[in-house]
């Protein structure tokens, strides 16, 4: 039985659509990530989850329990924002010990519990002993920190988190972000992501919601949303990719301009089929090598990425933009690639997917 079950939820603000009858159910110990761009509605079903936005229709069950109608006491959760939103004037101890004095009466633990419970959850997000600390002392990283050991404090079983590494520079986000996926497991507490960044969705999400428009378009592992986009939107929006438009020469074989390529997947029905390439599934090849779905292509653009190239391609596939490529530095290593260079790449016929006719 699904932990989380989110049915048919809808929400307006005045004409506005901003969730459209969204169905979601995540099971016990899940890491749900919602994904999408600026204002696609991801807050907004944070919020009604929590019950600090009410739906105009649909349901929320938690735990078996139809939570649709609960203020927002009454349901079990722990949340942190984006700003990191700890109380200035408090202590990082007064603030973890927040959440636990405005608990329901009967469930509050004593003060000697409470400050145990501090403790406890200060030494899980790795600060031990800065109960006396202030806020503004500590480094964004650190209260981020506080702010989960805060949401944790009444041990939830539910725990949302609206980006809550978007504050935080690159070196620090990418350390937290695996120290919450770490916590998370160990503490198996069903937990619902928001972010906008795709490479922290497919780096910490058991399944991943791609949203649009107050909309669910695709869920799915990380694996399938990037190896299967259900449509022009999810494949865009989760990393680079091509997008070809093909004539059917029959059975598994399509025309791209003068280039002839097999497919491997299940053959298309559509006049046009349109099929779907990741850069790094572009091989490369000794240019008098002709192995299959091989053709040649000349470097118009070569960008040094580190421990890849980005190579943008020249091809004749009819194709309006050109053919981008990702090479491993390691491996293209002496090979010419500057522009104008003349390269045999290919499509492995099990890389070319078929992508749905209508976007
Ligand atoms: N209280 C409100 N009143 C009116 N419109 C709102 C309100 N809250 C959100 N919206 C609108 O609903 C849409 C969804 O907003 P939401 O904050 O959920 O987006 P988001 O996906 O979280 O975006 P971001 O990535 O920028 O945080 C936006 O167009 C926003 O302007
Ligand atoms: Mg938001």
């Amino acid at each position: 039985m699904a932990h989380l079950e989110i049915k048919q939820l809808s929400k307006r603000f005045g004409g506005f659509t901003a969730l459209d009858r969204i169905d979601l159910s995540i099971a016990q110990g899940e890491f749900v990530v919602l994904l999408g761009p600026s204002g696609c509605g991801k807050t907004t079903l944070l919020r009604t989850i929590a019950g600090l936005e009410r739906q105009d229709s649909g349901q929320i069950v938690h735990a078996g329990h139809d939570i649709s109608h609960a203020p927002p006491a009454q349901r079990d959760y722990g949340i942190v924002f984006q700003s990191y939103a700890l109380f200035p004037n408090l202590t990082v101890g007064d603030n973890v010990a927040y959440g636990l004095k405005s608990r329901r009466k009967g469930n509050a633990p004593g003060a000697v519990g409470a400050r145990q419970r501090v403790t406890d959850m200060l030494t899980l997000v790795g600060l031990p002993g800065i109960e006396e600390k202030y806020p503004t002392q500590l480094s964004g990283g650190q209260q981020q920190r506080v702010a989960l050991a805060r949401a944790l404090a009444t041990s939830p079983h539910l725990l949302l988190l609206d980006e809550p590494l978007s504050a935080l520079d690159a070196i620090e986000r990418v350390r937290l972000r695996s120290e919450i996926k770490q916590l998370q497991s160990k503490l198996g507490i069903t937990t619902l992501m928001v972010t906008h960044d795709q490479e922290e969705a497919l780096s910490m999400a058991d399944r991943i919601v791609v949203m649009k428009s107050g909309r669910v378009q695709q869920i799915g592992t990380p694996q399938d949303i990037y190896r299967s986009p259900c449509n022009d939107f999810v494949a865009d929006f989760i990393g680079r990719g091509n997008l070809l438009v093909a004539t059917s020469q029959g059975q598994d074989n399509f025309k791209f301009g003068q280039v002839s390529l097999r497919c491997a997947s299940a053959a298309h029905s559509a006049a046009t089929p349109r099929f779907y390439v990741r850069p790094e599934d572009i091989g490369l090849h000794a240019i008098t090598d002709t192995p299959e779905n091989s053709f040649t292509a000349t470097v118009s653009k070569s960008e040094f990425m580190g421990s890849s190239y980005l190579v943008t391609l020249e091809a004749d596939m009819g194709q309006r933009k050109p053919l981008v490529a990702q090479f491993s530095s390691n491996y293209l290593e002496g090979r010419p690639i500057h522009q104008g260079a003349l390269l045999r790449v290919s499509i492995p016929a099990e890389h070319l997917r078929p992508m749905e006719s209508s976007t």
